[in-house]
């Protein structure tokens, strides 16, 4: 099995990530699943997790994490998903609780007492982590690699230049990009390729089983944005993240150097690749997805779904 923590500020796609990897615990031994402020505020991620589970019936560790990142405000995505922070669901009052308050402490533990390599998953803005290996450098040849959803290649999403997990905190971006870690980064290149059609949720609508029914009322509030932009398919960003450790063959990819802009320009956040084709790209610090093969990518998160429709 595969050692995993996954650190996330949920969030409709967060959620969908979340499901993907609790349907694998075959395969996947989670470690726990640690919040940050990103989506919506640090309390309102942590309810939404609280929630969720509550719902499924399940149970991994929960830590709470920062409530803002390193030097910046905190601009939340709360045009994205809502008030909550994951609108379009009528959770029950959840009953399952936290387990740590202090995320930084939960991962290096479970870091340090795991006998083998832990991979990271990343969805949210990259606090967290960045604190973590600049508190704990012990941590670092634990990870195995870190998985994230955050940056882009060629456009980004809140700028021109910039993704909103690296732009809400390029700071702890910076850290994560500069740690030694090999980064797999599913940046907007390949999430946006990573998408949902109105059909494929009507479809999980037609089922309505206990979590395909919950997917189909989350997408239904998390397209509306989406089509208010001019979208007509709806990229599930963070699902790559997860989807990379899982099936490694349905997505495509280039090493390249990648450094976060820190700035306080138009360019604040962008992760900065260096696509000059004379550059030795062998020893970079980042596996940049850039393909998918979208239709393996839909069955997959749909079994995901009916599997756990049945749970
Ligand atoms: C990222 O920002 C959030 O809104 C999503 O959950 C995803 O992690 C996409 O830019
Ligand atoms: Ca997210």
């Amino acid at each position: 099995k595969t050692n995993i923590l996954i650190d996330c500020d949920p969030g409709h796609d967060d959620v969908m990530a979340i499901l993907l990897a609790l349907a694998n615990r075959d395969k996947l031994n989670i470690l726990g699943v640690s919040t940050v402020a990103g989506n919506q505020t640090l309390d309102k991620v942590t309810l939404n997790l609280r929630k969720l589970y509550t719902y499924l019936g399940v149970k991994t560790p929960i830590a709470v994490g920062s409530d803002r990142p390193i030097i910046r405000q905190l601009q939340t995505g709360a045009f994205v998903h809502g008030e909550s922070g994951l609108d379009g669901f009528d959770f029950p009052i959840p009953t399952v609780d936290v387990d740590f308050s202090n995320a930084l402490l939960f991962m290096r533990d479970a870091l340090i007492n795991c006998d083998e390599k832990v991979v990271l998953i990343a969805t949210g803005p990259l606090t967290n982590i960045g604190l973590l290996l600049r508190a704990f450098p012990e941590v670092r040849e634990k990870i195995e690699y870190i998985s994230l959803m955050g940056g882009s290649i060629y456009k980004g999403n809140v700028t021109p230049f910039a993704e909103y997990n690296i732009y809400a905190d390029p700071e702890a971006a910076h850290i994560v990009f500069n740690s030694g870690i090999p980064i797999v980064m599913s940046g907007l290149d390949v999430t946006h390729k990573a998408y949902i059609t109105n059909e494929d949720i009507l479809e999980l609508e037609k089922i309505n089983g206990k979590v395909t029914g919950m997917c189909a009322k989350l997408l239904k509030f998390f397209t509306k944005f989406h089509m208010n932009e001019g979208y007509e398919n709806f990229p599930l960003h963070d699902v790559c993240a997860v989807m990379y450790v899982l099936n490694k063959d349905i997505f495509k990819g280039q090493n390249l150097s990648v450094q976060i802009d820190t700035s306080d320009t138009l360019h604040r956040g962008r992760t900065a690749a260096d696509l000059r084709e004379w550059i030795n790209h062998d020893d970079t610090n980042t596996f940049a997805l850039l393909d998918i093969d979208r239709d393996k990518f839909i069955e997959i998160l749909f079994d995901v779904f009916k599997k756990l429709d049945e749970e």
